[in-house]
């Protein structure tokens, strides 16, 4: 073999893996997008927060008459064998408080939280109220 038919094997031996490397990436990245999509839509919440101060209340109020507190605290009063739930709006996106409620097990397979029959509806109000609840409290360790 020559030196320069050596040359020109070499480099079809390249393009050509770069080809089939490239069409590997495409094919693994369209295929994951397209996967995160459906996953997207029958796995995720909607949650649209109100910032009705009725639902707020309320919100809380449907907290406060389920035993929350027993293990949540929310400006130094509660429980806690549970995280401080000050703050969480900046740890959580309001879909993922939504799910910590609708289904912990969901996320945490074996955690304390409890899963309650709530309507999405009443989880909503929960979301929005604490979407109103600020960082007061940061000295609390988080559990994890
Ligand atoms: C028996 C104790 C208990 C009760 C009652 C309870 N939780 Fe929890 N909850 C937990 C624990 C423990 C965690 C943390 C889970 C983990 O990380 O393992 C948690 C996590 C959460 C989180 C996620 C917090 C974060 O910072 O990640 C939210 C939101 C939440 N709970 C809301 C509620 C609401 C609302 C109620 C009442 C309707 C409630 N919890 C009642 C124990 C409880």
């Amino acid at each position: 073999m020559t030196e320069s038919r050596r040359t020109v094997m070499i480099a079809f031996v390249v393009l050509f893996s770069t080809a089939v490397g490239v069409s590997l990436l495409i094919l693994f990245f369209g295929r994951s997008k397209s996967a995160h999509r459906e996953n997207h839509t029958s796995s995720a919440y909607v949650v649209t927060v109100s910032v009705n101060p009725l639902d707020i209340k309320e919100g809380r109020a449907i907290m406060d008459n389920n035993k929350c507190f027993s293990c949540h605290s929310i400006n130094g009063v509660g429980g806690t064998v549970a995280p401080s739930l000050n703050g969480v709006k900046y740890r959580k996106s309001p879909e993922m408080i939504f799910r910590w409620i609708k289904s912990p097990y969901s996320i945490k397979p074996g955690t304390a939280m409890p899963q309650y029959p709530f309507s999405d509806e009443q989880i909503g109000k929960i979301v929005s109220y604490l979407e109103t609840v600020d960082s007061v409290h940061t000295k609390e360790p988080r559990m994890k």
